[in-house]
């Protein structure tokens, strides 16, 4: 066994962060980025998130037909976004498809935007079809750590309109137990907090899922020998997961 110690301020950071409304991100959490495709250099990521998601467009041969649009946005840009969209779409249609500046998963360099390649591509509202490529990748998304963070009919609860363009990164096993289980990251941790999750990886490991809730300044975990990983849930606690070869 070994010991990690996580600080209260971890609860804020990690892929696995909730981040709307009422989650605000909070400062010290900024991602390292890097370009989310080597021919649109504007449009970054965080690291390890560009990378699977360059090789998720390569695996389904979508590297001349899916576009990013969206990718890492600063605080201003996301201020400009809203603004410019509350003057020329009102306030319903914003509130609807724009984060509040603050409140946007895109200033966490874990989101992406992505489109169909075409003349016209709308910023704000980007087309991503579910069949052809598009569909493709969206079907091998969660096995690269990428989830549909709006989906149609979970409006209610992430206070976003269904946005079939927006992927957000969370690792793999999170995205492979959000599909399986159908549910929204507003709706994975409290899921967590129900037991620990066990997600078959396709590479003959496991992963083993759980929550830790902070204790304060600092939280002790007693973790197992090998590989793991600990991310704030930018709430009140960390999910911790394991991965261990299957018997
Ligand atoms: N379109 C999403 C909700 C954003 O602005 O972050
Ligand atoms: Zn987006």
């Amino acid at each position: 066994m070994r010991t990690m110690i996580c600080k209260k301020e971890d609860v804020f950071r990690g892929p696995v962060i909730l981040v709307n409304r009422t989650h605000p991100l909070r400062p010290g959490s900024e991602p390292q980025l890097t370009a989310a495709d080597d021919r649109c250099p504007g449009i970054r990521m965080e690291r390890r998130a560009a990378g699977l998601l360059a090789a998720c467009v390569s695996a389904v041969g979508g590297r001349d037909e899916i576009v990013p649009v969206s990718g890492w946005r600063s605080q201003k840009e996301q201020q400009e976004i809203w603004d410019s969209s509350l003057e020329e779409n009102g306030e319903e249609f914003t509130r609807s498809y724009v984060a509040l500046p603050g409140c946007s998963e895109h200033q966490s360099g874990l989101a992406i935007d992505l489109g169909r390649a075409a003349k016209h591509i709308d910023f704000i509202r980007p087309a991503f079809p579910y069949d052809g490529v598009c569909g493709a990748f969206r079907r091998a998304a969660a096995g690269y750590g990428f989830v549909e963070r709006y989906q149609k009919g979970k409006e209610e609860i992430t206070g976003i309109a269904a946005e079939p363009w927006h992927f957000r990164y969370v690792g793999v096993p999170h995205a492979r137990l959000m599909e399986e289980n159908g549910l929204c990251l507003e709706e994975y941790v409290p899921f967590l907090r129900q037991g620990p999750r066990l997600c078959r990886l396709a590479d003959g490991r496991a992963a083993q899922v759980f929550y830790v809730p902070c204790a304060g300044e600092e939280t002790v975990l007693e973790l197992p020998e090998g590989c793991c990983q600990v991310s704030g849930d930018n709430e009140g606690g960390f999910v911790v997961t394991l991965w261990r070869w299957r018997p």
